[in-house]
């Protein structure tokens, strides 16, 4: 089997680090998968990637077939199945949203477009660098080539701290939990959803108190990355690295009968999303792809909190369309 190309932006951060390792042993398509790695960092973080480099020599994974470091995004991108975009500016002090998002604008640009211009033809990419919904746009638009649908953003990790938070809540386990759902935008916006959540066959949202959903659930959940980075000193990255496993692993291998999970789509207007905006949906995964799961009643206390997540993923695609990043 030939092996598949996973190229990684970002390589040498703290994400990087925690994700690369994962991918090499087998964890992200499958143990029996050999994977060539690309790393794109760069320039200045180029040595520190040489060093994960050596590092991921020296495991000796069966299923690694080659490791390719480089600052050029069109060498990184040349044949890739896989494109892991981690590597993102953060948002620093006083800096304004448009600021933010013209400088994240003038990286995901030139690397959707490189991808546009050499990855193969099964290319799937994953953005997890912030903010990921919009950079996924920026990328897509910049991609007209690749089926828009390839394009993807992370609320895998908003998924599984949901799944986790409820667990401790119910004293159950993670696997006795079905059904769980993220709405909208990666951001303290996101709306984790109770009410279509399966715990031995009875709905969430019926087996906590409101108070709790409303007054801890859902705020725990959205501000669970501020809370590592008080507690950490540094933000989440093994378990944004794990969530990214997760989220390639299934869109790749599929999602479990009689279950669903979150991930960031293109929105096809289900669930009076706006059309084209990367939202975050219950989903599954058949036959390699994405598909928004229908039919879900949404009453008055969800639909309030889905419009205000969506809302301000329309306000950011205007902001980068007034920008021409899109
Ligand atoms: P980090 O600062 O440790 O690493 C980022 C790396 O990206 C650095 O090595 C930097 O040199 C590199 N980089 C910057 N611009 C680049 C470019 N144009 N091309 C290639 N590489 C470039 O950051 P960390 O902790 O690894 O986080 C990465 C991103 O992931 C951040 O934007 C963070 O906000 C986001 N994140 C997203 C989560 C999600 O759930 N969607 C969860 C946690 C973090």
């Amino acid at each position: 089997m030939a092996p598949v190309k996973v190229t990684v932006t970002g390589a040498a951060g703290q994400i990087g680090y925690a994700l690369l390792f994962r991918i090499a042993s087998g964890q992200l398509l499958g143990a029996d998968v050999p994977v060539t790695l690309s790393l794109l960092e760069i320039t200045p973080a180029l040595k520190a990637a040489e060093g994960t480099a050596m590092e991921l020599d020296d495991c000796a994974f069966p299923l690694l077939k080659g490791i390719e470091i480089t600052d050029s995004a069109d060498k990184a991108f040349d044949g890739a199945n896989v494109a892991l975009l981690v590597g993102a500016r953060p948002r620093t002090a006083g800096m304004e949203r448009g600021d933010l998002l013209e400088a994240n604008g003038g990286i995901f640009g030139p690397q959707g477009k490189a991808i546009n211009s050499h990855a193969a033809d099964d290319i799937r990419v994953l953005v997890v660098g912030n903010p990921a919904n919009t950079n996924a746009l920026i990328a897509q638009a910049a991609a007209p080539d690749v089926p828009a649908e390839r394009f993807t953003a992370m609320t895998r990790l908003d998924h599984n701290r949901a799944l986790s938070q409820l667990a401790a809540k119910l004293k159950v386990s993670v696997t006795d939990i079905k059904k769980m759902t993220i709405w909208g935008n990666h951001s303290a916006t996101q709306y984790p959803d109770l009410f279509h959540t399966e715990v031995g066959g009875k709905i969430a949202a019926e087996l906590v108190e409101d108070a709790w959903l409303r007054e801890t659930f859902i705020p725990k959940v959205a501000k669970r990355g501020a809370a590592i980075i008080e507690a950490r000193g540094a933000s989440s990255a093994a378990s944004a690295a794990n969530a990214a496993i997760d989220h390639v692993h299934d869109w790749v291998n599929g999602t479990p009968e009689g279950d669903w999970t979150s991930a960031a789509i293109p929105s096809d207007g289900s669930y009076g999303v706006p059309e084209g905006i990367i939202s975050s949906f219950p989903v599954v995964s058949r036959d390699g792809r994405w598909e928004i799961v229908q039919g879900l009643s949404i009453d008055e206390f969800s639909r309030e909190r889905i419009d205000a997540s969506v809302g301000e993923l329309v306000e950011e695609r205007d902001a980068v369309r007034a920008l021409n990043l899109i």
